[in-house]
């Protein structure tokens, strides 16, 4: 069933399903959501607006969107016994590794079909379910790791305002929303929401192609978000960044080390599996860097080094040659420096993105009843051998 695509090499390569949920055309660097181009969903959509669209194909009514938000205000909150979790893992405890335990987790208080659930149609309560209680954990996790008491969801704040009431509010120092904060976290989870079959949302279908449930899918794909290759890249970025800017700024050494082939160094935040152009989505983010800057009026020298190495690299036939431009985590990260989120959330908020996606492509493969995964091999090792006794060895 599964058809070949050719690659702009030539190289023929298997694709894994059909979909037609997100379309990406590497060449041309575009993105289109359920028909709709990203650049017009950035701009005119909330993060919320773009799930229900990702999980339910149609952009939202306005009574489905405010029936869609009822249900993230309702499910919002953790089972009580779930809050103890959170005593139990060491201080120092990864907010990747808190977020992939606990989701799987919801399996045990959470039927995997709601009563209110379509066996194959959307999943659109547990969809809200897993969106609303995902952005608490990671909250939660948050001040976890930081040892402050946890701040719990409000119904009168929408899904953006809750995570950051939820990660920066405190007893003794009242959080305040900032308009331009909420809009800029919007954003980057809608650029998140979706990337046809990357890493992760590869390994969320797989894992459910087995049975296995939408909880323990989305917790395997957790886990693969976490790499430094994947969503991990945009912590590595602002490491690079840092380690740049504390260099005395010497470019040409970090650019001269990502070309040598002994060095495995390579420059995060440049270069993708399929766009070998400009990241539509790096545009987007590198334009709501500098909006929210001016706005707030704030400075942050590693958005100078950014941009000085992105200058650099945008000139050097190493990179060019081999389509080398800044993608999604280039600048992502210093965004979110400025809302004040620490690196090692960095992935888990990649992961609050990517959720929506995630669900639509489980329920695609549930729908589509595709067969269990089973990828197979090109063999290169030792054909038959004689079997020899330890005597003999
Ligand atoms: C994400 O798949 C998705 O859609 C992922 C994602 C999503 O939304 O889910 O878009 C999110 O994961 C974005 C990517 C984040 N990762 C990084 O920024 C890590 C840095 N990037 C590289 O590791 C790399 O570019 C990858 C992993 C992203 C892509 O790897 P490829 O396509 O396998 O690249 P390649 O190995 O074929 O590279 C081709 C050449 C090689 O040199 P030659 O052997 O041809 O001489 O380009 C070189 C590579 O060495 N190269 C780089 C480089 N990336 C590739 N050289 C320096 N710096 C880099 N970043």
């Amino acid at each position: 069933e599964t058809g070949f695509i050719t690659l702009d090499s030539g190289f023929m390569n298997t694709a894994s399903c059909t979909s037609d949920i997100t379309y990406l055309d590497g060449k041309k660097g575009i993105l289109n959501y359920r028909g709709y181009p990203i650049e017009e969903l950035a701009a005119n959509c909330s993060f919320t607006e773009v799930a229900y669209l990702i999980l339910h194909g149609e952009l939202p009514t306005f009574e489905a969107l405010e029936a869609f938000k009822h249900d993230m205000r309702r499910f919002a909150l953790l089972h009580e016994d779930m809050i103890h979790f959170f005593d139990h893992f060491p201080p120092n405890a990864s907010p990747m590794s808190i977020l992939s335990t606990t989701v799987n987790s919801l399996h045990n208080y959470y039927p995997e079909m709601d009563e209110d659930d379509d066996p194959y149609g959307g999943y659109t309560v547990t969809a809200a379910r897993l969106l609303s209680k995902t952005r608490t954990i990671a909250a939660f996790s948050y001040k976890k790791s930081i040892g402050h008491p946890l701040v719990y969801p409000s119904p009168r704040l929408n899904y953006c305002e809750n995570f950051l009431n939820m990660m920066f509010d405190r007893p003794n120092l009242p959080y305040k929303i900032q308009p331009e904060i909420v809009s800029a976290l919007n954003k980057l989870l809608i650029l998140h929401a979706d990337h046809e079959q990357n890493c992760s949302t590869s390994t969320v279908r797989l894992v459910g192609s087995s049975g296995a449930n939408l909880y323990a899918s989305i917790s395997a794909g957790v886990s693969a978000l976490w790499g430094p290759l994947h969503g991990g890249a945009n912590q590595a970025v602002i490491e690079m960044l840092e380690n740049i800017y504390a260099d005395d700024k010497d470019f040409e050494k970090y650019i001269e080390k990502a070309k040598d082939k002994n060095d495995t160094f390579r420059l995060t935040g440049f270069g993708h599996r399929v766009y070998k152009t400009f990241d539509p989505r790096a545009k987007i983010i590198k334009q709501a860097c500098d909006d929210i800057f001016e706005k707030l009026e704030l400075h942050d020298p590693l958005l100078d080094i950014a941009k000085e190495l992105e200058e650099r690299v945008s000139s050097d036939d190493y990179f060019l040659e081999r389509n080398l431009y800044p993608n999604v985590d280039f600048y992502s990260g210093i965004i979110y420096r400025a809302m004040g989120i620490p690196t090692d959330m960095f992935p888990v908020m990649f992961a609050l993105g990517r959720l929506p996606g995630w669900i639509a492509q489980w329920t695609e493969m549930k729908e589509d009843r595709d067969r269990i995964g089973r990828p197979r091999q090109i063999y290169t090792g030792e054909i038959k051998r004689e079997f020899v006794p330890m005597k003999d060895r």
